[in-house]
This record gives C-alpha cells, structure tokens and sequence, in this order.
C-alpha cells in the first residue's frame, strides 16, 4: 500500500504531503497515526527548524474520513475517544505552515488551523460543513476557528457548511497570504527556510507566546512573554543576533 504521507527534507525544513489523493486526502486514522508521528519525530530533531504541510493541487484535505465514522456508536467513539489524537499533532512545538491548495473541509480546515499559519493557492476553499452531515466539527474547528476569525464569521460557516474562498479567508485572518496556486509550496517553503535559519529557541518561544495569547488574559500573557524574553538572553542566538547587529554583519545561527 502506498505511504499516506510524504516527508521530503531539504536542509532544515522538512516538508510533509498527505498522499492519499484518490480520497482527496480524507483524513482517516491511518493518516492522522502517521502524520501525528512524522510530526513528533520531526518535531524532536534538532535538526528541524519548520515543518510545511501541504495536500495535491485538488484537495488539501477535504475532511476526517466519513466512510470510517459513518456507522460507528457513541460509545465506540467515547471508547476510541476519536479525535484526541490530534491533540498530539497540535502539541508538538516546531512551526508549522500549512500550504493549502483546493479544498481544506471539515478536519482538513481544522488540521490548517492547527498548524501555525496557512498561505493558501488563490483557489483554496475553506470550511466547516459537518452539519450537512448531522454532525459538528471534531478536531477542534468550533474553538480555533472562533478564536482565529470571530464568532459572527465562524457561526456563519459551522451552521450553514458554505464555503469560503482564499479571498474571504486571507480577509478573515484564516490565513496569512494567498499567492498564485503553482506558487504555495514554493512560497511556503521559502517561510520555512526563514523560520529555520534563526535561532532555534526564539522561534520556537515566539510561537508559544503567541499560542499562550488564545490562552490567557492580556496581563497573564504580557507576564508569559516577558520571561520567555529574560530565558532568550541565556541563548547563544541573543548573543550572536545582537552582536551581529552591532558588528553590521549577518548573524550566523548555531541555533543553540
Ligand atoms: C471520505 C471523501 C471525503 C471525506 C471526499 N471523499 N471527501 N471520502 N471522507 N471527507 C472521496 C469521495 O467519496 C470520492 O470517492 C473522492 O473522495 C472524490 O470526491 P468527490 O466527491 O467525487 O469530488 P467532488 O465532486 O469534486 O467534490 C469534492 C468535495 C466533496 C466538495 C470536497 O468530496 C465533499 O463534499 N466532501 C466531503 C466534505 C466534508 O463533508 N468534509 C467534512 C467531513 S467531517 P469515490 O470513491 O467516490 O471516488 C469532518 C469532521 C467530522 O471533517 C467531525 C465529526 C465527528
């Protein structure tokens, strides 16, 4: 059978596409097993400073697998707690760009969500539409999605299941850019190799200060970033960043 993800690494970014076209990438949970281990494994080398998740140029993935929900119980579901799964994948701590071509429905809106930020193909369609299926969303889509574009806008897609396009959403603050569809995973990448050419410990503190802000209250917050700022001056990546700024050299990261 063939592998339901992709992993290509090019230096210090890795690059991971769901395969599994023929569903147009319905996230089973097959997929979301190996995706949430890639994502782990990745996530504790040194060597990886940002992950791209990206679909095909139809689908980036249009939703959890129905033909695998659609004749279990409740207590099946309790019992498997289906779902909790991607907890782990949303927990692992590397950023995360999701590069989005086509449709990203249901689990695969939430799946871009949960990745730190989406640059979408001018084609990308987003959505929630599990109540067409008598249902609501599972992977967390009610919350991000709230917290991410407001409530007016986020009721509006969960309770009539209508589509948004990459217009909408860069307008939304779904996502953070929309370029031309040929261009995501090129684009995306090329953020990736930013993100990866820094020092490791500020990005990877900056993306928890920011996550901590859907969290806590604003004084709460401004406290967590402030010692996640006093612990950067321990890093080799203050010193370097610094004295490279001062010296008017480019600052080379061994990215502590
Ligand atoms: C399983 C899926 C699927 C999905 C598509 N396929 N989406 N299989 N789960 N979520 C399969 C189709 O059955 C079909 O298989 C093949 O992919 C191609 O899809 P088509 O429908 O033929 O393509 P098209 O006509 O272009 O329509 C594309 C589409 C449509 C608009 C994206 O596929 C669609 O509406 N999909 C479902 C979207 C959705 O409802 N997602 C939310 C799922 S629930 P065959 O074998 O026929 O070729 C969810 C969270 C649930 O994500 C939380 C509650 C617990």
């Amino acid at each position: 059978m063939a592998e339901l993800i992709e992993i290509t690494r090019e230096g210090r970014v890795a690059l991971i596409r769901l395969n599994r076209p023929e569903a147009l990438n319905a996230l089973n949970s097959a997929l979301a097993e190996e995706l949430t281990a890639a994502a782990e494994a990745l996530d504790a080398d040194r060597g990886v400073g940002a992950i791209v998740v990206t679909g095909s140029d139809r689908a980036f993935a249009a939703g959890a697998d129905i033909s695998e929900m659609a004749e279990k119980s409740a207590e099946e579901m309790v019992e498997a707690d289906f779902f909790a799964i991607w907890d782990r994948f949303a927990a692992t701590r590397t950023p995360k760009i999701a590069a989005v071509n086509g449709y990203a429905l249901g689990g695969g809106c939430e799946l871009v969500m949960m990745c730190d930020f989406a640059i979408a193909g001018e084609g990308a369609k987003f959505g929630q539409p599990e109540v067409k299926l008598g249902v609501i969303a599972g992977m967390g889509g009610t919350q991000r999605m709230t917290k991410l574009i407001g409530r007016a806008l986020s009721m509006d897609l969960h309770l009539t299941g209508r589509m948004m396009d990459a217009a909408e959403a860069l307008r939304a603050g779904l996502v953070a850019r929309v370029v031309p569809d040929d261009q995501v995973v090129a684009e995306a990448m090329a953020a990736a190799r930013q993100i990866a050419g820094y020092s490791r410990p500020a990005t990877r503190l900056a993306r928890e200060a920011v996550m901590r802000a859907e969290e806590l209250s604003l004084a709460e917050g401004v406290a967590w970033e402030r010692r996640l700022f006093h612990r950067l001056f321990g890093t080799e990546g203050q010193r370097e960043g610094m004295r490279a700024f001062l010296e008017k050299r480019k600052p080379e990261f061994h990215r502590d």
